[in-house]
């Protein structure tokens, strides 16, 4: 069969496949993977049989936690997490929505007290539909996900 890979197979770590396209680096700065000096290929709006186009992030030698794991799914919920020892897919990791998110998130809230308090933020996690709603803890405004940054 003539089947190439865009971003090439790893022998061992973690593959995100099934990213919403433009998620990625979003995804990166989550899992704060560039200052982990972790080897980490990125591939953007490559084409994909169930999805228009999907991002995949490639993170060699590391296996995500559990709570890294349904983090990323705050962005992209459709996300395919797989574990990869000595270059097969030994698990396919089952993630569920977390309830909320602690420090990582910066308020979108120009007055909000974690602006000016030294405090950690925290979200709580809503679904409304399809929609994924952050509620900050301090000012108790809601968010999109598009309109939290991540703290870098
Ligand atoms: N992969 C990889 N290195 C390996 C094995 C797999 O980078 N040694 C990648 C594949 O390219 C794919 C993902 O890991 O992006 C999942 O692999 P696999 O389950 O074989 O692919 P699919 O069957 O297409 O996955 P899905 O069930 O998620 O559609
Ligand atoms: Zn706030």
């Amino acid at each position: 069969m003539n089947k190439t890979l865009s971003v090439s197979a790893i022998q061992n770590g973690t593959v995100i496949d099934h990213i919403n396209s433009g998620q990625a680096f979003r995804i990166v700065h989550l899992l704060g993977l560039l200052d982990k000096k972790y080897k980490v290929t990125i591939g953007v709006n490559l084409p994909s049989k169930t999805m228009k186009l999907k991002d995949l992030i490639k993170i060699e030698n590391y296996t995500l936690t559990n709570e890294e794991a349904n983090d990323i799914t705050i962005f992209a919920p459709n996300a395919t997490i797989n574990v990869i020892q000595n270059f097969e897919v030994v698990n396919k990791v089952i993630t569920s929505l977390p309830a909320s998110i602690s420090e990582v998130f910066i308020c979108p809230n120009p007055v909000c007290i974690t602006h000016s308090e030294p405090v950690n933020t925290h979200f709580n996690i809503e679904t409304q539909g399809k929609q994924v709603k952050l509620i900050c803890k301090f000012c108790e405004k809601e968010f999109d996900r598009n309109q939290v940054t991540v703290k870098i």
